[in-house]
């Protein structure tokens, strides 16, 4: 069972910069969370912070009883093997050949014989599809595939908490349905905590238990899937449904004459929420929640049309 993680009053500046401050957010133990933004927004930075690579200037990581951000050396090596993380970038080792990255952690943090090994890379190697490229270098295969090899890196440790930053930027649509099943699939066997950076606006509608959105150095909101999805908030509105006209522009925010201009041009209705992705093989994933459930508890309707399928909204761009 995965296990919860509570950020509390989270601040991270570079020097002067202000990435965002005050972030304050529960990843509930099990559950699949997606977290949005505009570009440079610091979610890779927030993912970074989650697991101790960058020190926040104030708050706390709770997670199990600990606070990860004021922990010693030896404790936070030990609380990273909770994670398994995926990198915005990969980050395989450029002179390793795939199975020796992917039996990477496995090596430096257990104990386990290199037939033990083999069999957990091996499985790994067959849950992403990359059977037959073990013997490759990271410089001589797809930008996918690289992806591909560290997802199964980040999974060998069967980890409690799951981050993926972009697991899905350079994969190709098909293979993108792939992993997102995977990823439901998958948390339905292990139940660990699932937290995905993506910019793929259709993994976010239809994948997580909760959505979050990062903007303008501060978290705009977080909270389960269909509470975003029937959101009228502006920002919140606008970047869950791809549009232009709101107040996040090209380069952010828009200034006062680009908004407006836009004042009274009216919105395009909210497209109906869709049904969350099931897994492949029936299995029931705990945190599953029914569909509607979170409207008629809150005394929101839904948009016309929710629920009816697992196809969001047609013509939906990617951001
Ligand atoms: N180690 C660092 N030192 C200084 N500034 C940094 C560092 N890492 C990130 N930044 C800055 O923090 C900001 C947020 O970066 P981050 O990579 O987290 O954005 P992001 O939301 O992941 O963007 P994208 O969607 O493009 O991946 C950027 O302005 C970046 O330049
Ligand atoms: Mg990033």
């Amino acid at each position: 069972m995965g296990v919860e993680i509570r950020v509390e009053g989270l601040t991270k500046s570079f020097g002067s910069q202000v990435i965002w401050s005050d972030v304050t957010l529960t990843l509930p133990a099990g559950e699949i969370s997606v977290m949005l933004g505009p570009s440079g927004t610091g979610k890779s930075v927030f993912l970074k912070t989650l697991v101790g690579l960058l020190k926040p200037e104030r708050g706390a990581i709770w997670i199990n009883d600990r606070d990860l951000t004021k922990v010693r050396e030896h404790q936070l090596y030990e609380m990273r093997k909770l994670f398994g993380v995926l990198f915005q970038d990969g980050a395989l080792f450029g002179s390793m050949n795939l199975y020796d990255n992917i039996a990477f952690p496995l090596r430096e943090h257990t104990k386990k014989t290199e037939a033990a090994i083999r069999s957990i890379v091996g499985e790994k190697i067959e849950l992403v599809g990359l059977q037959g490229a073990e013997g490759k270098l990271p410089g001589e295969i797809s930008g996918g595939m690289r992806k591909r090899a560290g997802l199964a890196r980040a999974l060998v440790l069967d980890p409690e908490i799951i981050l993926f930053d972009e697991p899905d930027s350079g994969l190709d649509p098909v293979r993108t349905a792939y992993l997102n099943q995977l990823i439901v699939d998958l948390n339905a066997q292990i139940q660990a905590t699932f937290l995905i950076v993506t910019h793929d606006i259709n993994t976010a509608r239809t994948v997580p238990d909760n959505i979050g959105l990062l903007y303008h150095r501060h978290l705009a909101m977080f909270g389960p899937r269909e509470m975003l999805l029937s959101s009228e908030e502006p920002v919140v509105r606008q970047f869950l449904n791809a549009q232009r006209i709101g107040p996040i522009g090209m380069s952010e925010e828009k200034d006062a004459d680009e908004l407006a201009a836009e004042s009274g041009q009216e919105l395009p209705p909210l497209p109906p929420i869709p049904l969350q992705l099931d897994t492949s093989n029936g299995m029931v994933r705990p945190s599953a929640r029914p569909a509607g459930e979170w409207g008629r508890a809150n005394g929101v309707t839904p948009p016309p049309g929710s629920f009816q399928s697992a196809n969001p909204a047609h013509g939906m761009a990617k951001t």
